[in-house]
């Protein structure tokens, strides 16, 4: 589906983090409905390497790219001359996605060390090059508000933190090229599997229940409610940022908010199954959004965003893939 009228053929459009998530999501995106783009993943791929919190310290795997037809380059954005590999090509667009996406890492200087130093470099190839700009911010940067417009953000971990220094440091780009910050909600969809344990709720309850678990939600998952977004709308929300009508941040949800025992409830009745909910403490209380509903006024008029799935229609579109991921990855 193409959502703007630019034309993304025989343009060189730079992934970082394309072995992730939300990056792989969009490599198949330009090559599927621009096949003359040239589209160039860098990334660090997963090692064995491990946070204090048992996580890896970066989640690419080739399995997110199989398919892919573009160029691939293995680098960490932290480290100059790995970036010095993107010199020699002519960039359009730099799709801005590589970060510790881990909300709950705690050092503090590796996170911004990889989420707000790197990204100045990479703002710098951006301006060299004449690219635009289009970086992944976070929903984290409220934490702890009840706001959730630009302006208003109260960061309540390290990682929410990072992405606010992201946000301020855009602004001194602005005058200089495109350059559109998107704060995205909480996002589900394919290629979230090998996130392992920080991937969405929506793919982990999928899991418990098809494996024939009980669903295991934080105590009072009825009122804790977070707007879920599924990946298609992030997808459009970075391809009609290329067409912004102005340089700024723009929060990409659904406008609803929802609660973690809805996404429960919908998994059972679409998988058919009756079954108890085991309820558990929540470890994070301190650093914890317990609410959060994106004020999307501000990216529906100037980027011209209209989310397309409701939690509904996007855990349904999901439900195939989460399946197949239990029956290939998991049984
Ligand atoms: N998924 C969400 O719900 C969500 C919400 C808000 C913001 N975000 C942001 O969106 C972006 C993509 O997130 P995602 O969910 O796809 O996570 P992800 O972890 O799957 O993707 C991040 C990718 O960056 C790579 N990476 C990490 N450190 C790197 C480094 N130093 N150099 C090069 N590559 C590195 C990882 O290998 C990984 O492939 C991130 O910036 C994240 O903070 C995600």
């Amino acid at each position: 589906m193409r959502y703007v009228d630019t034309d993304f053929n025989n343009k060189t459009i730079v992934i970082t983090g394309g072995a992730g998530f939300i990056g792989s999501n969009l490599a198949f995106y330009f090559q599927e409905n621009y096949p003359d783009a040239k589209v160039i993943v860098f990334d660090k791929f997963r090692n064995e390497e491990t946070f204090s919190n048992g996580n890896l310290k970066s989640f690419g795997h080739f399995k997110n790219l199989i398919g892919f037809k573009g160029i691939v380059i293995s680098g960490d954005i932290t480290n100059k001359e790995d970036l010095e590999r993107l010199e020699e090509f002519d960039i359009d667009y730099i799709f801005h996605e590589a970060a510790i996406s881990d909300t709950t890492v705690a050092d503090q200087k590796i996170m911004i060390d990889t989420n707000v130093n790197a990204f100045k470099d990479l703002c710098d190839l951006a301006v060299k090059k004449n690219a635009s700009m289009i970086y992944a911010s976070s929903a984290a940067t409220y934490g702890n508000s009840d706001v959730f417009k630009v302006g208003y953000e109260k960061p309540n971990n390290v990682y929410g933190f990072s992405k606010l220094m992201m946000d301020n440091l855009a602004k001194e780009y602005y005058d200089k090229i495109r350059m559109v910050g998107l704060r995205y909600f909480n996002v589900y969809g394919p290629r979230e599997f090998f996130k392992n344990k920080t991937a969405s709720m929506v793919l982990q309850f999928g899991l418990q229940l098809l494996k024939g678990e009980s669903a295991k939600l934080f105590e009072g998952s009825d009122r804790i409610k977070r707007d879920f977004i599924f990946v298609e709308d992030v997808i459009q929300a970075n391809v009609k940022a290329c067409e912004a009508k102005k340089n700024g941040v723009y929060n990409v949800g659904t406008g609803i908010a929802r609660s973690f025992q809805d996404i429960v409830d919908i998994l059972k009745k679409e998988l058919n199954i009756q079954r108890e909910d085991t309820y558990i403490p929540n470890p994070y209380v301190k650093q914890y959004q317990f609410f959060t509903k994106a004020d999307i006024e501000e990216t529906k008029k100037h980027l011209n965003y209209k989310p397309r799935f409701s939690l509904e229609e996007g855990i349904k579109a999901y439900l195939p893939e989460i399946i197949r991921i239990y029956e290939e990855e998991i049984k």
